[in-house]
């Protein structure tokens, strides 16, 4: 079925349907699999992906790792000696590989397709998506035969759509504190985005999912998740929102942190409303005092991509 083809009520191309109502029941709440209508699309096709990163402007923020990694790995692992981005995607076949594009909602060629897809989410997850998300973004993630993404969790609500090629996706429940602590998320929001660890004693409380291309899954935000390519070259689309609620619970996060410097031993988030105001307040504030301090602070030098009105 071509994907361009189908026209949503609003004039936008049809991309991602929902005939179960999943994505209003249980966005951000729980993960899921759903069906999506980009494989097959040329776009995705490995010469068409190549001509992207020759067209859009280097931001310095794209991501490819070379070699042998494990599920307990970190994103800085593959990231010496390897090829140039352009001959890392030709190679791909062969070379132990994972590249991640960002911004490509903002290509020409991509965006119709791409930025239909971010409004057709929040669409289908109706207000409580759209009231929170501030910031939309496309990656695309092109990967080896074989291929391991390590363990790892991320501050943005994520869908998954997997466009060529079939891997295992393994996805834990991001409410259990037993198997990431609130301690944990403080580091994860306040000091480092790698602190994830994986725990093999745990692995068989994932869901794991036999991803086929046509088919996606919706991560919500801090649920880990970790990726093992099958044997043939991946292309999925990793489809993720910044939220404000997410901004939030960062600020109190940042801010436990630095009464914890202090010797304390702060509450973690939602545990009290009105200590909860105090901190969000207070880390302003430091927020504040600390940008003023700062002669400026430069706008990112790409457009985003923000959700349209209701
Ligand atoms: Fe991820």
């Amino acid at each position: 079925m071509n994907a361009i083809s189908i026209q949503h009520g609003s004039g936008r191309p049809l991309t991602v349907t929902d005939p179960e109502g999943q994505f209003r029941r249980n966005y951000n709440r729980m993960n899921f699999m759903f069906k999506h209508e980009l494989a097959g699309n040329p776009l995705f096709e490995l010469d068409s992906l190549a001509e992207l990163t020759r067209r859009m402007p280097d931001h310095g923020e794209n991501y490819w790792s070379t070699g042998k990694v494990a599920v307990n790995n970190t994103w800085s692992d593959g990231t010496i000696g390897r090829q140039s981005l352009q001959d890392t995607i030709t190679n791909i076949k062969h070379n132990n590989s994972i590249v991640i594009l960002k911004h490509t909602e903002q290509d020409p060629v991509f965006a119709p397709v791409l930025q239909s897809v971010l409004a057709t989410i929040i669409e289908l997850s109706g207000e409580r998506m759209r009231l929170d998300v501030t910031i939309g973004e496309v990656l695309i993630l092109v990967s080896s035969p074989g291929r391991i993404t390590p363990y790892h969790m991320d501050s943005e609500t994520n869908f998954l759509l997997q466009v060529t090629g079939d891997k295992w996706f393994h996805v834990f429940d991001q409410t259990d504190r037993t198997l990431v602590t609130e301690r944990e998320r403080e580091d994860f929001f306040a000091v480092s985005r790698n602190c994830a660890v994986y725990r093999s004693d745990r692995q068989d409380e994932c869901n794991k999912y036999d991803l086929l291309a046509g088919y996606g899954v919706h991560v919500p935000t801090c649920a880990p998740h970790w990726v093992q390519n099958r044997d043939n070259v991946s292309v999925a689309l990793s489809v993720n929102y910044e939220l404000r609620s997410v901004g939030r619970l960062e600020k109190l996060h940042r801010f436990n942190h630095r009464l914890r410097k202090f010797g304390l031993n702060p509450a973690p988030p939602d545990a009290s409303a009105w200590r909860d105001r105090i901190k969000l307040a207070a880390e302003d504030g430091v927020t504040a005092v600390r940008s003023v301090s700062k002669r400026h602070e430069d706008p990112p030098p790409y457009h985003v991509w923000t959700p349209p009105a209701a």
